[in-house]
């Protein structure tokens, strides 16, 4: 059995540290204040994440997953098997467990913020998987996807991204082209495999963000808990509210801290004070229609897009060729 390797590529170095703090600290000082929903996955949060996963509101990672079953021969079937597969936001590695047969790559490489949840992920991987190398690279994609090309763990030639689960929607569209550009420039003319959730019905989106037994609104909590350890601050949970809806003109769920009462929040070097019902916006999740999501990826340099949706279209995985300038 191959044991996975494990790169941390952000060195943590003290200045990259306070970076981080600062950037928090502005966030928190806008007049509306911000957290980075990349704050979510500490170990606590990327398990609350699995469960949301399992819930009955949250209909992507099911629909997702049954677009896989119906469709993946010829999703992933078709794609050469000797190439690398990079999963971003690869997580506990649960969807490529599933689809790794039909794809057979020269090897997996995940690249996650949660580095020992990927590290998790990874051991079970190679207890199914024990003949193929894999890799786990530690890295926070936020603001660029800018890992050296030449790394040699990333394997040579081209390489097939995966980003399902719709985690491009936490990014804005001129983001999402940003890091659809790089993904173009990682796979050095691979094929990209990605996962979108779709526009629908608000009561269905609502809830899939604001499930009834309070699982997303534990997940949204938490990340004061994972601020406070980062920051040094003292936020209390129980002074604030999940809520989720979505904003139709913008095409987004919208998740937000809401403060119940007057609060003051401090940390080295700052402080804010919450009125009441002040919110702190944790989370956009963008929703695509596939003929604005397909232009999106050939804009940013892919080719041959092809989508697969589910019966009710709530839920598109896109394929898409890297342009070849030829
Ligand atoms: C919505 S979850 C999706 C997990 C899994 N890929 C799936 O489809 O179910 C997003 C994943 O991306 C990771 N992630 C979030 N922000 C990240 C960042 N800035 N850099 C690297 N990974 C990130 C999270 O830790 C989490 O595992």
């Amino acid at each position: 059995m191959t044991t996975p390797t494990f790169i941390q590529l952000s060195s943590f170095s003290d200045l990259e540290a306070l970076q981080e703090k600062e950037a928090i600290s502005q966030g928190l000082l806008q007049e509306q204040a911000v957290i980075s929903p990349k704050y979510f996955y500490d170990n606590l949060g990327s398990r609350l994440f699995e469960a949301i996963t399992a819930l009955d509101e949250y209909y992507p990672t099911r629909t997702e997953s049954q677009i896989f079953e119906a469709h993946g021969p010829e999703i992933f079937g078709q794609l050469p098997h000797d190439r690398p597969l990079i999963e971003l936001g690869a997580g506990s590695c649960r969807k490529a467990e599933r689809l790794l047969h039909w794809m057979r790559p020269s090897r997996f490489v995940g690249i996650e913020i949660a580095a020992e949840f990927l590290q998790e992920g990874l051991t079970r991987l190679s207890e199914r998987f024990p003949e193929m190398p894999l890799v786990g690279l530690g890295y926070d994609f936020s603001r660029s996807l800018d890992i050296p090309l030449s790394l040699p763990e990333l394997g040579t030639g081209p390489r097939d991204i995966f980003y399902p689960g719709s985690s491009i929607g936490n990014f804005d569209p001129d983001q999402a082209l940003k890091l659809t550009q790089s993904m173009a420039a990682l796979s050095q003319e691979g094929t990209l495999v990605i996962g979108v959730d779709t526009v629908k019905e608000i009561d269905t989106l609502e809830a899939a963000y604001d499930d009834a037994l309070g699982v997303t609104a534990a997940f949204n909590l938490n990340v004061l808990n994972h601020i406070n350890r980062v920051l040094m601050s003292d936020f209390a949970t129980q002074d604030w509210r999940h809520t989720a809806l979505f904003n139709e003109q913008e095409s987004r769920i919208e998740m937000h801290l809401v403060a119940k009462r007057k609060t003051r929040v401090s940390w080295p070097g700052g402080e804010r004070k919450f009125r009441e019902n002040e919110s702190i916006l944790t989370e956009y999740s963008y929703k695509w229609l596939p003929e604005d999501f397909t232009e999106l990826l050939k804009k940013a340099g892919f080719s041959e897009v092809e989508v697969w949706t589910d019966p009710h279209q709530w839920f598109a995985v896109y394929r898409a060729q890297v342009r070849n300038p030829a």
